[in-house]
């Protein structure tokens, strides 16, 4: 998000724009918690995970009283637009506010969940799944050495993606998603052809949006009587510094959102598809469902065995 958030301040910046940063998101904007900055102020941010604006869940931006409020900040701070970096909840906010105080919004998607249509990949989606990644690869080490099961848990809320791609990418020899209505006992039969054909170690992967990782290893230890261990990824996840990959995209997205401002549009929002940059109205975010991708599960349940 960083990244994002320099983009918009530069790219607005060179376009002679004023550019200040809310603090917490929608909280920030009710309780005035607004800085200017400057270019100066997004020096040394694009290598450092999170957000220097910080985040915030606002549940008082969903009323009336609320938005009266943030409409108020925005008139003392000047503020023509908003560029709202995040998931749908916060771009259905965004839409919102538009429509009851005409403060146009620009959404850039942001999640770990990769849950967003409109977008190939939201920001975070790559740092997440490579964060998971290494740390699958330093548990497969005592997985190796101790002959063991592994059923490791990442985030996604009701996403597998983060699932599917980790997956691929560790090599992981069983994957559960909550797209996918759940077989343990198919699971556990790929685990014991695995077994029988000389593997070592096993590594399933489990999205949270499925069920714990916890119930999936009692489960697995008592059909096949071997020794599961677990490993819950989570909030991990989402810190650390940012892939190459994310900051380029967030650039991109950020600079676009400051094009679509200046281009007079309203209510958009920015994605990235097939690798061109493009724009949806906000409401495409959540009327829209992200594509399942179920080529790459497929991938992951031929590459295991
Ligand atoms: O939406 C991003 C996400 O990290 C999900 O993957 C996860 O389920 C959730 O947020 C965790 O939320 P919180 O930080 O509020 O526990």
């Amino acid at each position: 998000m960083n990244a994002a958030i320099r983009a918009v301040v530069r790219t607005g910046i060179f376009h002679g724009l004023a550019i200040s940063g809310i603090y917490s998101g929608y909280r920030g904007l009710i309780k005035d918690d607004i800085s200017p900055m400057k270019e100066q102020s997004v020096s040394g941010i694009i290598n450092h995970g999170g957000t220097i604006l910080r985040a915030g869940r606002c549940e008082e931006f969903k009323t009336e009283e609320g938005m009266a409020l943030a409409e108020k900040s925005c008139r003392k701070h000047n503020l023509d637009a908003l560029v709202i970096i995040g998931g749908d909840g916060s771009f259905r906010g965004g839409l919102e506010f538009y429509n009851l105080h005409a403060v146009n919004t620009i959404g850039v998607p942001a999640s770990i969940d990769n849950d967003i249509a409109g977008t190939d990949a939201s920001i975070g989606f790559d740092t997440a799944v490579n964060t998971a990644m290494v740390c699958v690869d330093r548990l497969r080490d005592t997985a190796e050495a101790h002959e063991r099961i592994f059923v490791v848990e990442v985030m996604g809320r009701a996403s597998g993606a983060i699932a599917i791609d980790v997956a691929i990418a560790s090599g992981a020899e069983g994957i559960l998603v909550p797209e996918v209505k759940m077989d343990i006992p198919a699971l556990c039969k790929t685990l014991q052809m695995g077994k029988e054909r000389g593997k070592r170690s096993f590594i399933v992967i489990v999205a949270e949006g499925v069920t714990s990782a916890y119930h999936v290893a009692r489960e697995i230890e008592e059909r096949l009587g071997r020794e599961t261990r677990v490993l819950v990824l989570g909030h991990l996840q989402r810190g650390g510094p940012p892939t190459a990959h994310d900051r380029e995209m967030a650039s991109k997205m950020g600079a676009c959102a400051v094009d679509l401002l200046l281009a007079g549009n309203t209510a958009r929002m920015v994605g990235i598809q097939s690798g061109k940059t493009v724009d949806h109205h906000l409401s495409h975010a959540w009327e829209e469902r992200a594509p399942f991708d179920e080529q790459s599960l497929l991938l992951a349940k031929r590459l295991a065995i």
